[in-house]
């Protein structure tokens, strides 16, 4: 690999990042940020990397979700425990319909950053630079909200410790038992819209009775009352990931310890910008977004700049195209892949190609659409024989209304009531569950299929 500092990307042009006013102010921050513990551990980062090879080879899933954007207004243990549990109740019904283990990875602990498609919005005549995300500055619509503070990364650090504590104590302190799941599960497939979910639900319950029955339950098997759960957000503003990475003494390689598994957004991935020179050069496991405007050229040189030596489970490729453009853009890039003999982990990421303005003026996403994607995603790598590996959803487990649709179905007259997001719309609870199931369904078919060629 080409000589790498975790400043080198200072170096190259930068998009999507703030201009500080007070330099002091930034300086300051960095230093105390870099003598700050880090979030999470080189061993964490290597074995979710292993368990993303796995999911690159289809031994496994992987369910990456949680906010677009974490705020600081509306942290709270409840948020947090909720978007885990509806993590894990997905987690569970694409377990049954896979076959695989489920790797879980939350938008979460760090999820702070925006990437923006204008640097200003007006509002009523008024311009005022556009929202960046709490770590940057405030949603609030006034020029003193809008100006980015440094501060706030310290902020931002102290919301995610706070986070990955909790999570860690979920993950196996008896909330993620399996029975207990699965019981939440029970109650969203009572509802009669939701009796197509009921057949799948019921047959978990089975295999559970079948496992109780056989003695293998919670007190004799950890791994039935314990998971793994992990961080990732955008790797974004470079000047809170270069404070928090740190030099791993047992392999001698970088760590970004501001979550397990980072990734380069759909704006910010020319091949020579500074966000692929800071990420090209940490040994967590990196996404990159693709959407329709990824060139074969660009891909091939992201290929090998982020992962010089191939590695498995290093590189996960988000694909984000858009519901009915999936077919367009999918093959062109995986024959890239192909030619170069790339390892990647393919995923889909329904939520972002699909973003439109309701007529009630909110931005939204059509649950239809999103499972549109989700379905083509599976078609093409199905057509080219290739692993869908991976979904990564923008979800919570409150009930908001954000995006259209579902069985218990959010019309456009109903996203006023509970539209809480600071960035884009998010699949509420029920939402998730619905897809979890849907994309369930794509699962065990593909295994099937497998099956049957395999006899
Ligand atoms: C996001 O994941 O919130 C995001 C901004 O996505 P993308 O970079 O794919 O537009
Ligand atoms: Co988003």
């Amino acid at each position: 690999m080409a000589e790498w500092l975790k400043s080198g990307w200072r170096n190259k042009p930068r998009i999507q990042m703030p201009d500080y006013l007070d330099g002091d102010a930034l300086k300051a921050v960095e230093a105390q940020l870099s003598s700050y513990p880090p979030l999470v551990f080189a061993g964490e980062a290597r074995s979710l990397k292993a368990k993303l090879g796995a999911a690159a080879r289809g031994e496994a899933f992987l369910l990456q979700g949680g906010d677009c954007a974490e705020s600081f207004e509306q942290f709270s243990a409840d948020g947090i425990r909720d978007t885990f549990k509806v993590m894990l109740q997905m987690a569970m019904v694409l377990t049954y319909g896979a076959k695989v283990p489920v790797v879980k990875v939350g938008r979460m602990a760090g999820q702070f950053a925006k990437p923006r498609s204008a640097p200003t919005e007006v509002v009523d005549g008024v311009e005022l630079p556009s929202y960046r995300g709490d770590i940057i500055n405030e949603l609030d619509f006034t020029s003193a909200a809008r100006i980015p503070d440094p501060a706030k990364m310290l902020q931002a650090y102290t919301q995610a410790a706070a986070t990955l504590n909790l999570l860690r104590a979920f993950s196996t302190g008896g909330y993620a038992d399996v029975n207990q799941v699965h019981a939440w599960t029970l109650g969203f497939t009572e509802g009669e819209k939701a009796a197509k979910y009921r057949d799948l639900a019921n047959r978990i319950s089975d295999t559970l009775d079948f496992m109780r029955a056989a003695g293998v339950n919670n007190e004799s098997t950890d791994s039935l009352k314990t998971v793994d759960f992990y961080t990732s957000h955008e790797s974004l503003l470079l000047e809170y990931e270069e404070a928090l990475t740190r030099l791993d003494s047992t392999s001698g390689n970088w760590l970004a310890g501001s979550g397990h598994m980072l990734w380069i957004g759909d704006r910010t991935r020319q091949p020579d910008g500074a966000h692929v020179e800071f990420l090209r050069g940490v040994q967590n496991p990196i996404g990159l977004k693709c959407g329709p405007t990824t060139t074969a050229e660009d891909l091939k040189i992201l290929l090998e700049k982020l992962n010089p030596e191939n590695e498995s489970g290093r590189l996960t490729l988000i694909a984000r195209f858009g519901a009915g453009s999936v077919g367009e853009h999918l093959p062109r890039l995986i024959k890239t892949v192909q030619e170069e003999g790339a390892n990647v982990l393919w995923t889909c990421d329904p939520m972002h190609g699909n973003t439109i303005k309701s007529a009630t003026g909110y931005k939204t996403r059509p649950f239809d659409s999103v499972l549109r994607e989700v379905r083509e995603f599976f078609g093409v790598h199905k057509a080219e024989g290739t692993v869908p590996g991976g979904v990564h959803f923008e979800m919570t487990g409150q009930d908001v209304t954000e995006c259209t649709g579902g069985v218990r179905a959010v019309t456009e007259e109903d996203l006023s009531d509970r539209y809480h997001t600071a960035c884009d719309p998010r699949l509420n609870a029920s939402q998730s569950l619905e897809l979890a199931f849907l994309v369930a369904e794509e699962l065990s078919a593909l295994r099937q299929e497998r099956h049957a060629k395999a006899v």
